[in-house]
C-alpha cells in the first residue's frame, strides 16, 4: 500500500477529505503521517482521532534548511511516496522538493495560474472574476506554479459574498484533491512538458 504524508498548518478540512477517502478505500494508499508547523492546527486532532501519527514540529527559530531537512527525514522514516500539502503555509526549500521529485502536490483555491499566493479566494472576488475554482498541482520551486493535475471551475455569482464563494470553492477542493491523489498514487498519469495527462481508472 502506498504511503502518503500530509503537511498542514491549520483547520485541516482537506486533510479530513483525504482521511475519509482513505477510509473508503478511494485514495489508492494510506496516510502514514501528518505533520504540522503549528501546534494548535485543528488537523492534528483530526489525524489523531483517525489513528494517524500526528506530529507538531515548530519552525520558529530554525533555518529553512534545518527544518525542511527534519521534515524530509520524518517523511522518509514513514516510507512516504507522495507528499500532500493541505493548507501548509510555508514555502518548501529546493532540497525538500528534490527529495520527492514530482511527488509533492498542493491544493490551491483558485483556477491557476490566476491568483497564486495567499488569500486566493479574496483575490478573485475583489478582482471581479466571474469564474474561479480550485486546482491540484505538482509543487515546484515557484509560487503555486507547478504542473496542473486537476482543476474545477466555480462560478462567481452576483449575490456571492467572499464567504459564500470560498465555501463553494472548498467543496470542490474536497472533491478533487482525493481524486487527484488517487490518480498519482496509482500511477495513472504521464507528464508531457507541463501537461499532466491522467489516464482512466
Ligand atoms: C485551502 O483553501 C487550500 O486550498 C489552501 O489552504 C486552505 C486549507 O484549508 N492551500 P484546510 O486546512 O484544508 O481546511
Amino acid at each position: 500500500m502506498s504511503q502518503l504524508g500530509v503537511l498542514i498548518s491549520g483547520r485541516g478540512s482537506n486533510l479530513q477529505a483525504l482521511i475519509e477517502a482513505a477510509r473508503a478505500g478511494a485514495l489508492g494508499g494510506e496516510i502514514a503521517v501528518v505533520i504540522s508547523n503549528v501546534e494548535a492546527a485543528g488537523g492534528l486532532e483530526q489525524a489523531r482521532r483517525a489513528g494517524i501519527p500526528a506530529l507538531f514540529r515548530d519552525h520558529r527559530g530554525r533555518s529553512r534548511e534545518d527544518y525542511d531537512g527534519e521534515l524530509v527525514a520524518l517523511l522518509q522514516q514513514h516510507h512516504v511516496s507522495l507528499v500532500c500539502l493541505a493548507g501548509f503555509l510555508r514555502r518548501l526549500s529546493a532540497a525538500f522538493i528534490s527529495a520527492f521529485p514530482g511527488r509533492i502536490v498542493n491544493v490551491h483555491p483558485s483556477l491557476l495560474p490566476a491568483f497564486p499566493g495567499l488569500d486566493a479566494q479574496r483575490q478573485a472576488f475583489q478582482y471581479g472574476a466571474k469564474l474561479s475554482g480550485a486546482t491540484v498541482h505538482i509543487v515546484d520551486e515557484g509560487l503555486d506554479s507547478g504542473p496542473i493535475v486537476m482543476q474545477e471551475a466555480v462560478a462567481v455569482r452576483d449575490d456571492d459574498t467572499l464567504e459564500s464563494l470560498a465555501a463553494r470553492i472548498l467543496e470542490v477542493e474536497h472533491r478533487i484533491y482525493p481524486r487527484a491523489v488517487r490518480a498519482l498514487l496509482e500511477g495513472r498519469y504521464r507528464i508531457e512538458g507541463r501537461r499532466v495527462v491522467l489516464e482512466a481508472a
